[in-house]
């Protein structure tokens, strides 16, 4: 019986970052970036990659970013609508479910329902979208920071250009303010006088890592120290 390629079995990158990543729940998006059916996007832990994506029905599910036949990596950036595998193209839905197979004939048999994408668990806290490895994970983020994080659902958020840094100096708070807290593997919550501000943490082992920020109810000193990068 053919099987499908497990990307996550075991750790094979930089054991540091994908040990910390991993083992957690990680937030992996922003909830106003899959505004619609059949949105999706890529977020990345180092070399791994997952993507995030929304169903026809409106349901968010989050997959490794690899086709079940060899494991080739399915999609890049943000995107719509079916993924097909650029070496032999097999076709995905946002569902994760495999729609089409080729080359059957030198494969030993397969069910195609056994052949979806590698599905991590998913919850969605207020705005941010949460994934875990493990898809029988319970949700044990801090309580008091999920609380605080979920109450931001529905409000409108202003967005923040993504820039480049260390992900352990971000996770430390070296540099930042009093208030920095973590929440899961990678979402930091800062609390200002006039509003909060949470950034999404894309880890890289080298070359700085990707974040991205949204800032609620944040008042003019708070909005250009963000433009100042601080
Ligand atoms: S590796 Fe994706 S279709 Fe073959």
């Amino acid at each position: 019986m053919f099987s499908p390629v497990d990307d996550l079995a075991s750790l094979s990158g930089d054991r540091e970052l994908e040990g910390h990543f991993l083992s957690r729940w990680m937030a992996v998006a922003f909830v106003d970036s899959l505004p619609t059916p059949e949105a999706r996007r890529v977020f990345a832990v180092g070399s791994r990659s997952f993507v995030v994506a929304r169903d026809r029905g409106g349901a968010l599910h989050v997959f490794v970013n690899a086709c079940t036949h060899r494991g080739t990596r399915l999609c890049r950036g943000a995107g719509r609508g079916r993924m097909r595998c650029p070496y032999h193209g097999w076709v995905f839905g946002c569902d994760g479910r495999l729609l089409g197979a080729t080359r059957r004939s030198g494969l030993p048999p397969f069910d195609d329902a056994q052949m979806s994408l590698r599905r991590l668990a998913v919850r969605c806290v207020g705005p941010v979208v949460f994934a875990h490895r493990d898809p029988a994970a319970a949700l044990d983020l801090d309580p008091e920071l999920r609380a605080e994080v979920e109450r931001l659902g529905g409000t409108p958020a202003r967005r923040w250009r993504r820039v480049r840094v260390s992900w352990r100096r971000l996770l430390r708070g070296q540099g930042s303010g009093s208030t920095h807290r973590v929440l899961g593997a990678n979402l930091i919550l800062e609390r200002f006088a006039s509003g909060v501000r949470l950034r999404l943490v894309a880890p890289r082992a080298r070359g700085g890592s990707v974040v991205e920020e949204r800032a609620y109810g944040l008042g003019l000193f708070a909005r250009a120290r963000f433009l100042l990068g601080r």
